[in-house]
């Protein structure tokens, strides 16, 4: 197993690219399942969940290639991605395949709306919470599926297809509103989606499904209407910029001083976070290059934040933003209010000499004047890259296990980092 060295210190000087969003990716990729022409998707990031994903899509019967290149000749992941879905040659995602990565649950909407029966394994809990797939279930039931539990796998089937159908969720969820676009897109008839998430992933895939010939008014917005149609066609799309990366090296250039420009990256997509990061002292401006971030002698300020659904500010940084706050002139809260447990990080940035005091979904973190490199490992990917925002600021060295969570959603990270001054490595082997 891969670790990654880091010796802390270093500003960060120098231009970050900023990858294809792997929220977007994902989903995007399963929306092939749509139909049985090519869909074209450029700008993917080359991370191990997208690896993950084209093998169970080609599980389905989907048939892939990236840059040009088919299976077996190509690195596990790359920039543009064919996928065509021809034939669908299995409805059933085994439990091992969904066990590894939760959003390939989602394909049990396109194999529903384009077979009328999918056989989906229940993804079980994660490092960030028990994490339930009834809201999806239920956008199932409301377009008209029957569904059964059987054996821990979901299987739900329809005799006549689906239909359009009022979908009101009582919570605000990514993937259940994932699941509603891509299976009202082939129902029968008008669906109404409302309290719909809004997340910039949403309304990416809502504009493939356009290109894709979808009827959808309203997508990134609270209220999303749908009027279904007999069948898809093959799309080329451009998957949005990822929030979250940006964001991450955003967070990592207000942590160790300096002056980055974050090629690509889009202010609109995380406005919420780059005013908390305004707060805390880093300086933004930008461009139609991108964002720059630096931060210049000046101490960073304590600056409280709550974790809510887009446009606010998001739990998937909010791990990064609770290493910043731990070298803070002072103290800080942090209110998650999206996962149940997605505090897995404070234990661990404690051993870098953080002080967080836990009270239920609130962290108290007291700011130190010096945090001091250790040997540190995370259960999950964002909660990773926060112990890595903290090494980089950290005395001495830190040894980041169980870098495969990193490698989940982070392209080149080290990298990245690299090229900017930051001293980090990755070591092969053991660990
Ligand atoms: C997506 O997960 C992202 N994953 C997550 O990113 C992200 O943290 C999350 O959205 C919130 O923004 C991908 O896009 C692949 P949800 P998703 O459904 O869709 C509850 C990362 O690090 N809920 O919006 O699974 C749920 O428990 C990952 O990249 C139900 O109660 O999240 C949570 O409390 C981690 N019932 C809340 O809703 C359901 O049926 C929001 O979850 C579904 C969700």
């Amino acid at each position: 197993m891969d670790r990654i060295r880091i010796v802390g210190g270093q500003s960060l000087e120098g231009t970050i690219p900023i990858s294809g969003a792997k929220n977007a990716a994902l989903p995007l990729m399963i929306a092939s399942l749509l139909t049985q022409e090519t869909l074209t998707l450029e700008n993917t990031p080359s991370v191990a969940d997208v690896g993950m994903l084209l093998q169970i899509l080609s599980h389905h019967g989907v048939d892939y290639s990236v840059d040009g290149r088919r299976p077996g000749d190509a690195p596990q992941a790359a920039r543009t991605l064919h996928l065509s879905a021809r034939r669908i040659v299995d409805i059933t995602a085994p439990y091992d395949l969904v066990a590894k990565m939760r959003a390939s649950f989602w394909v049990v909407a396109p194999l529903l709306a384009r077979m009328g029966e999918a056989r989906v394994s229940l993804p079980g809990g994660c490092a960030i919470g028990t994490r339930p797939v009834d809201l999806l279930i239920m956008v199932l039931e409301k377009l008209g599926a029957k569904i059964d539990i059987e054996a821990g796998y979901v299987h739900a089937r329809t005799k006549s297809g689906l239909k359009g159908a009022e979908i009101h969720f009582p919570k605000v969820t990514v993937g259940g509103t994932h699941t509603a676009l891509m299976a009202a897109s082939l129902a029968q008839g008008h669906t109404l989606i409302t309290n719909a998430a809004c997340e910039p992933e949403v309304a990416d895939l809502a504009a493939c499904l356009i290109k894709m010939g979808a009827k959808i008014k309203g997508a990134g917005r609270p209220t999303i209407e749908i009027e279904g149609v007999a069948s898809l066609q093959g799309a080329h799309h451009a998957v949005v910029p990822d929030r979250i990366e940006t964001g991450t090296y955003a967070i990592a250039v207000a942590m160790t001083g300096g002056d980055v420009l974050l090629e690509r990256a889009s202010p609109e997509l995380l406005q919420n976070a780059l005013d908390a990061l305004a707060q805390a002292g880093a300086d933004i401006s930008h461009s139609n290059e991108g964002i720059r971030v630096r931060r210049n002698g000046s101490g960073i300020e304590p600056v409280d934040i709550e974790t809510a659904p887009f446009p606010g500010f998001p739990t998937d940084l909010q791990a990064q933003f609770m290493a910043l706050m731990t070298k803070a002139k002072g103290r800080s809260r942090i209110t998650e209010t999206i996962f149940e447990n997605r505090f897995m990080h404070v234990q661990e940035l404690a051993r870098l000499g953080a002080r967080i005091k836990l009270d239920g979904d609130v962290a108290h973190v007291e700011g130190v004047a010096e945090l001091q490199g250790a040997p540190v490992m995370a259960t999950d990917l964002r909660a990773s890259v926060s112990l890595v925002i903290a090494a980089l600021a950290a005395r001495g060295e830190t040894i980041v296990n169980r870098v495969y969570h990193l490698d989940r959603g982070f392209e080149h990270l080290e990298k990245k980092l690299g090229r900017c001054g930051a001293i980090v490595e990755r070591i092969s082997g053991a660990g």
